[in-house]
């Protein structure tokens, strides 16, 4: 069912700090930092060639990432996120071995815009996973 490994999300506390540590430290190809309101967090996208690294920055008052930063005011890993070639037949198979989604269980438009679900920790060995269709 599982395909790539299409990103890692890095949550932080100042995405500007932290792009400018990957352009100028590490010299990793870095994107512009975008706004995504309907989704609560500012990204910046890091290109390694074989998957991305996600730095996620809360952005206005509900973020989803907030509680986390305030439980990791440094930062730290998120989420995977990892293909699927089709998200309701992998909904279908998770259901059946308890694997429980967050939120309403259905796929969400990501900030990729294309279908996604967040697999609860609980279920997947304390790891937040992010199934994207692609
Ligand atoms: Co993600």
């Amino acid at each position: 069912m599982i395909g790539k490994l299409n990103h890692i999300a890095i949550a932080v506390p100042n995405i500007k700090e932290a792009a400018a540590q990957y352009k100028n430290v590490f010299g990793a190809t870095v994107s512009e930092a975008v706004e995504q309101p309907d989704h609560g967090v500012t990204t910046v996208f890091i290109d390694l060639g074989n998957t991305k690294i996600e730095l996620l920055e809360v952005l206005g008052d509900d973020s989803p990432i907030q509680k986390f930063i305030d439980k990791n005011p440094k930062g730290g890993m998120h989420h995977i996120c990892l293909e699927v070639q089709n998200i309701d037949e992998a909904i279908k198979q998770l259901d059946t071995h308890e694997v429980a989604i967050t939120g309403t269980g259905k796929p969400k438009i990501g900030a990729h815009n294309k279908p996604v679900v967040f697999l609860h920790p609980k279920d997947c060995n304390g790891t937040l996973i992010e199934l994207e269709e692609v």
